[in-house]
Formats: structure tokens, C-alpha cells, sequence
């Protein structure tokens, strides 16, 4: 077992940090988006470590964080893009990031099969968030880091969050506050014919378009063969069941004891403040999904029987967020059956 250790954001933790991923032990560290739990990317040992410290099945693999585009060529087969994808990368990594957009690419022979689960494609990352940017830089330069929760659990915006989910199963928190998007990363596939977004996130499917053109949306799981392994129908779940609502429906719904709500806006009158959460007073989807994590998990901790939730405006980051509120909810079916998306 180990100890985890709390570090701050300071240069002197930063190293330590980066000096205990060079020997192979598990980082959790805020990026913009969620705080990641991170190993070296190189390392088979590191990876079985995250795998085990997240219970998280060996299929669904991992993102790799880098901080220079000098570190793509490590990690990605760039003589086997097409042309259209070599573009596209041009395109995206120049102006989307650093930030929330991972790609999906074919992967170099080097990079250990556990990093991608055996597959024959690696997803990308180049994070904006500063502490993410020093901690590669100053570890190995390329860090794999899924969301630092249990495997199906609420994703973490705090540190508190991992340290009450993840606990001593990491060895370091860097402390680096409340995260600033509050969704993951989009995971956009550019190794097909025509690119693909696997996951819907920090990036919207909009911005995406207006550089690269029409992109499919394949964010469901066929059962047979998922395309990205980790958008299983379950995930993001709270304790809790959750049940789905239309926008604006929430509010006429009586409220029963030990049952919690979370509104996308304001719904005027508010029963049992304690008990209620708003994403936006306003309806501001940045600001929305900012909270939208750290309010689940607030309403988890009460303990209560039942989150009814409201679904954010179909677009931009509210589709991000209602993509998550679909499979937070979807251990709880029978509830949510005339609520489909
Ligand atoms: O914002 C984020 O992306 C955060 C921060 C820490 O960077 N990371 C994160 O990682 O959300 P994780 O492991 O929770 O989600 C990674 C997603 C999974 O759905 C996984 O299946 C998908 O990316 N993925 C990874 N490699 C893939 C590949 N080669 N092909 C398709 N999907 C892949
Ligand atoms: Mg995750």
C-alpha cells in the first residue's frame, strides 16, 4: 500500500512530482479539464499501476499527455496518416491545442500495448492547464492519465475528489483547485476515412466543424464492437440513481423527501436549497459545466434516494453534459424510459 502525499503547485512539488513519475509511481494532477491520475506513458509497470488503482478493465485504454508537439513523433505513426488526417492533425494541434481535444491516431510499435489496450491507435493529448504542461515537461514528456476517479465513478474537478475516491492508491495529489472546464477531453478519431468524435467534451463538435469540416458523431457503443472502449452505456454514475428530465419539466414535479434536483438554470422557486444545485443561474453552459461534476458529487454525498436531473440545451458543451447525464443515468432505466434523450 502507499501514502498518498498532498503537494501544492509550487516548483519545488511540481518536481517532486515529476521525479516520482520518472520512477514509475502514480500522479494525479489537475489539467483544465479533470484531474488525471498519471504514469509514464513508457512504462508498463506505471500502467498496470493505474489500471489496478482505478479497477478499470484492461480494454479500455488510456490517453497520453504531451506538452511539445516534439513528442508526437514518439508516440504516433505519422507515415501511416493519410493525407487527410496528416491535415487534419496540422489543422486541429495548431489551433485547438494545448486543450481539451484528444486525437486518435495510429500508434508507434514502441508505445506499450497496455497504454492502448492492444489497439492499433493511440489517443493524444496536449493539455493547456500549467501545472500539466511543467509536470510532463519536467517528467518524461509524454504521461498517460485517464480521469482520476474509479473506473464508472464521478469524475474528479477537486482534489478532495480523488483523494476521497482514489485515496492511498495514488501515491501524490498535486492540489491544483478546482479545474476550470469540468468535462473531459474530446475524443476525436482522425485515423478513418472521414473523422469521428468518440466522445463528446471540452471541444465542441461546432468548433471542430467550423476547422476541419463535417465530422460523424459516434458516440454510442455498439455492443459488439465499441469504437472508443470507454464510452460504455454506465458511466459517470453517482451512488444515487439518477432520472433525466426535460428542460423546464423539473420544476412542476413534486418533490419527495430524500430525493435531490439538479436544474441546468434557475428554476425560479426552489424547495429544499440544501438538497438542490444549479449549474448556470443564468443558463451559461461554460459556467455549467464548470460545476457540473462537482455538483453531482455534492448531491452524492448527501446520501439521498434519488437525483433528478435536468438536461442542458442540445449544443455546444450541453451536449457534452447531456451526453454524461445519459449514461450517469442509464443504471436506472425503468425511471427514465419517456425521458430518452
Ligand atoms: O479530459 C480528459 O480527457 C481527461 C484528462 C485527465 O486529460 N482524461 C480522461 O481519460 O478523460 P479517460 O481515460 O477517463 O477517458 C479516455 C477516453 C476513454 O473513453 C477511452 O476509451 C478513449 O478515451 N480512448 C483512449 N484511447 C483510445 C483509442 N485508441 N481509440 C478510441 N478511444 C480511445
Ligand atoms: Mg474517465
Amino acid at each position: 500500500m502507499f501514502t498518498m502525499q498532498l503537494l501544492s503547485t509550487s516548483s519545488a512539488d511540481i518536481e517532486k512530482a515529476a521525479a516520482a513519475i520518472k520512477a514509475g509511481l502514480l500522479v494525479a494532477f489537475p489539467t483544465e479539464t479533470v484531474y488525471g491520475l498519471g504514469g509514464d506513458a513508457f512504462s508498463p509497470a506505471a500502467l498496470a499501476k493505474i489500471f489496478e488503482a482505478k479497477e478499470r478493465p484492461r480494454f479500455d485504454p488510456l490517453i497520453i499527455h504531451i506538452a511539445e508537439m516534439d513528442a508526437l513523433s514518439r508516440i504516433v505513426d505519422i507515415a501511416s496518416l493519410s493525407a487527410l488526417a496528416e491535415k487534419n492533425l496540422a489543422i486541429l494541434a495548431e489551433r485547438l491545442w494545448p486543450g481539451p481535444l484528444t486525437l486518435v491516431l495510429p500508434k508507434r510499435a514502441e508505445v506499450p500495448d497496455l497504454a492502448t489496450a492492444g489497439l492499433a491507435t493511440v489517443a493524444l493529448r496536449c493539455p493547456s492547464h500549467p501545472v500539466a504542461q511543467k509536470l510532463i515537461r519536467l517528467s518524461t514528456g509524454a504521461v498517460a492519465a485517464p480521469s482520476a476517479n474509479p473506473f464508472g465513478f464521478l469524475s474528479p474537478t477537486r482534489a478532495e475528489h480523488v483523494r476521497n475516491q482514489l485515496g492511498d492508491r495514488v501515491d501524490y495529489i498535486i492540489n491544483g483547485g478546482r479545474t476550470e472546464l469540468g468535462l473531459e477531453s474530446t475524443v476525436l478519431d482522425l485515423g478513418r476515412n472521414s473523422p469521428a468524435i468518440l466522445r463528446l467534451g471540452g471541444a465542441s463538435r461546432e468548433a471542430i466543424e467550423e476547422l476541419i469540416g463535417p465530422v460523424e458523431l459516434s458516440v454510442g457503443s455498439a455492443p459488439d464492437k465499441p469504437l472508443s472502449p470507454g464510452q460504455l452505456e454506465s458511466h459517470y454514475a453517482p451512488r444515487a440513481p439518477l432520472v433525466l428530465h426535460r428542460q423546464g419539466e423539473l420544476a412542476s414535479i413534486p418533490e419527495a423527501a430524500d430525493e435531490g434536483r439538479l436544474y441546468f438554470s434557475s428554476p425560479g422557486n426552489i424547495v429544499v436549497p440544501e438538497r438542490t444545485r444549479v449549474l448556470s443561474q443564468s443558463g451559461d453552459l461554460p459556467e455549467a459545466a464548470a460545476n457540473f461534476f462537482d455538483m453531482l458529487h455534492q448531491l452524492d454525498g448527501l446520501g439521498l434516494e434519488l437525483i433528478r436531473a435536468e438536461q442542458a440545451p442540445a449544443y455546444g458543451l450541453g451536449a457534452a453534459i447531456n451526453d454524461r447525464l445519459r449514461r450517469a443515468a442509464s443504471n436506472t432505466k425503468e425511471y427514465n424510459e419517456s425521458q430518452l434523450l
